[in-house]
């Protein structure tokens, strides 16, 4: 099985998460590379593409290699975020991802925490309408840990095994 890890990360966490995620996965033949690198999508039995959320959704660079993908493609797509695992922010990010994805087989997401730099916090606590989302953002400290990449690692197993299946 011919598998690629595509990933943004501005800050290192996405990456951390990709490269975890990358360990999980079970084949002679799999890459991993940041979005910009990628120079062809074509022959991949599964692509995972990660990203971080960023204003509640899907960056603009993530979206339009989406929009590159074969039709039938096989994909499963993770993310970072600052605020609460399986929270709204999260997954407004994750239905935005699934409603751009056309034609494509989508195997599944997966989200974990990313900590959220102090400059950026510091900057949303300043503004009445940003304070809730930042105070959550501070929960996000010390993530992804161990843990998430070891989440991360099992849910790219099952993703396999998912794409096998079909
Ligand atoms: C400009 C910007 C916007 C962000 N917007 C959100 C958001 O809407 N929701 C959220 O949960 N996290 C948000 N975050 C937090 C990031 O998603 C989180 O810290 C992520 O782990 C960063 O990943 P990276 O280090 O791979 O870039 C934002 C971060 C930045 C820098």
């Amino acid at each position: 099985m011919k598998v690629l890890v595509a990933y943004l990360s501005e800050g290192g966490n996405t990456e951390k998460l990709a490269k975890g995620i990358f360990e999980g996965i079970e084949s002679s033949e799999k890459e991993i590379l940041s979005i910009k690198e990628v120079e062809g999508v074509e022959g991949y039995d599964v692509i995972f593409i990660g990203f971080p959320v960023q204003s509640h959704s899907v960056p603009v660079s993530v979206e339009a290699f989406a929009k590159t993908l074969p039709d039938g493609q096989k994909i499963a797509y993770f993310a970072t975020h600052g605020s609460m695992k399986g929270g709204e922010l999260a997954v407004t990010a994750f239905y935005h991802a699934l409603t751009i994805s056309k034609n494509v087989v989508i195997l599944g997401t997966f989200g974990c925490r990313g900590q959220v730099k102090q400059s950026i916090i510091d900057a949303l606590l300043q503004k009445a309408e940003h304070r809730g989302w930042a105070m959550e953002a501070q929960g996000a400290a010390g993530h992804p840990d161990a843990a998430d990449l070891e989440d991360g690692k099992n849910w790219a197993q099952k993703m396999i095994a998912k794409a096998l299946a079909r």
